[in-house]
């Protein structure tokens, strides 16, 4: 059933083949147009070829191949599964997994809604898009709220290592159906890399999407910097796009990883309990600690 699930997730992705600029973008486009006539034009250029050639298609790139690796990667390697019987680590407290349920809320909206506005004229345009792109500006005020919490709860765990070295050289043992012992804390070198792309670049997003939705913004930083109107919505679009997509790759990995990949994964962020052997073996160095510490 999952790989039919994996299948079609992949071919519609590719339904977003025939798109063009989107209705939300372009009426972001439109308004810059009219701002053109007081003057600077200097990344116009680089912004149009970005918008119209560059982000789209890196967008569709993602979102099919993405699922589409993971697709293979489940069918030849398959998931990886552990006991659930045996003794379990209190990893998650109430209040980390409320503030991440939080954002995974908030993203399970702004994703699929940011994707249509990327993708406007294929839904048609018009209300559709533009309830996505009030609904994407509300869900991003859900988001607000809990990644500084986010940040500051996991901060510590998150600092990189010398051990993630030797797990990005194994690619954390995914590629393999081996349960070997992996080098890794209480989060692995990915699971970092996703916090750091989720927190840094997010309040990237939060700041770049705030003023393309806020147009009127008269922000100190224009000043700050010396920009133009103009020049700072064509940033903030440039960068909107560009940690969006990170973003959205990663997102589609880490929903990968916690549902498919590691069976059971989910429930250590709903509960707040991970199985010993999926400790002992995805998270080694961590373990070590736990049992060192019960000791
Ligand atoms: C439907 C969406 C989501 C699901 C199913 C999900 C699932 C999970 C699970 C199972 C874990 C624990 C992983 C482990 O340690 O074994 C986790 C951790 C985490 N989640 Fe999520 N999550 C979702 C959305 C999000 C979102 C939107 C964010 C951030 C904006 C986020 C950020 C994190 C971070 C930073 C961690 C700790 C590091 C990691 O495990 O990757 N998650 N999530």
């Amino acid at each position: 059933m999952k790989k039919y699930l994996f299948l079609m997730l992949a071919l519609s992705s590719a339904l977003f083949a025939y798109s063009t600029v989107s209705e939300a973008n372009q009426e972001i486009i439109n308004n810059m147009l009219s701002y053109e006539k007081d003057g600077n034009t200097h990344l116009g250029d680089l912004f149009v070829y970005l918008q119209t050639k560059l982000f789209e298609n890196a967008y569709l790139f993602v979102i099919v191949l993405v699922p589409l690796v993971f697709f293979i990667h489940y069918m030849i390697i398959g998931p990886k599964k552990f006991k659930h019987d045996g003794k379990k680590y209190y990893v998650f407290t109430l209040f980390n997994r409320i503030i991440h349920g939080i954002a995974a809320i908030s993203f399970i909206i702004i994703i699929p809604t940011g994707l249509i506005m990327m993708f406007g004229s294929t839904f048609g345009g018009g209300e559709f898009v533009k309830a996505c792109k009030e609904l994407h500006a509300v869900a991003t005020v859900l988001f607000m709220i809990s990644v500084i919490p986010m940040f500051l709860m996991w901060l510590k765990s998150m600092l990189f290592t010398g051990e993630d070295i030797k797990w990005f050289m194994i690619l954390g043992g995914y590629l393999s159906k081996e349960k070997k012992p992996v080098p890794a804390g209480k989060f692995n070198a990915g699971q970092k890399m996703w916090f750091w792309v989720c927190t840094i670049g997010g309040v990237m997003m939060i700041f770049t999407g705030a003023t393309l939705y806020v147009q009127d913004l008269n922000l100190a930083v224009l000043t700050m910097f010396g920009l133009s109107k103009i020049e700072m919505l064509r940033l903030c679009i440039i960068a909107h796009n560009t940690v969006g997509l990170a973003m959205v790759a990663l997102f589609f990995t880490h929903v990968y990883m916690s549902i498919f990949a590691i069976k059971g994964a989910i429930l250590s962020i709903i509960n707040g309990y991970k199985e010993e052997e999926e400790v002992a073996i995805l998270h080694s160095s961590y373990y070590k600690e736990l049992e060192k510490n019960k000791k």
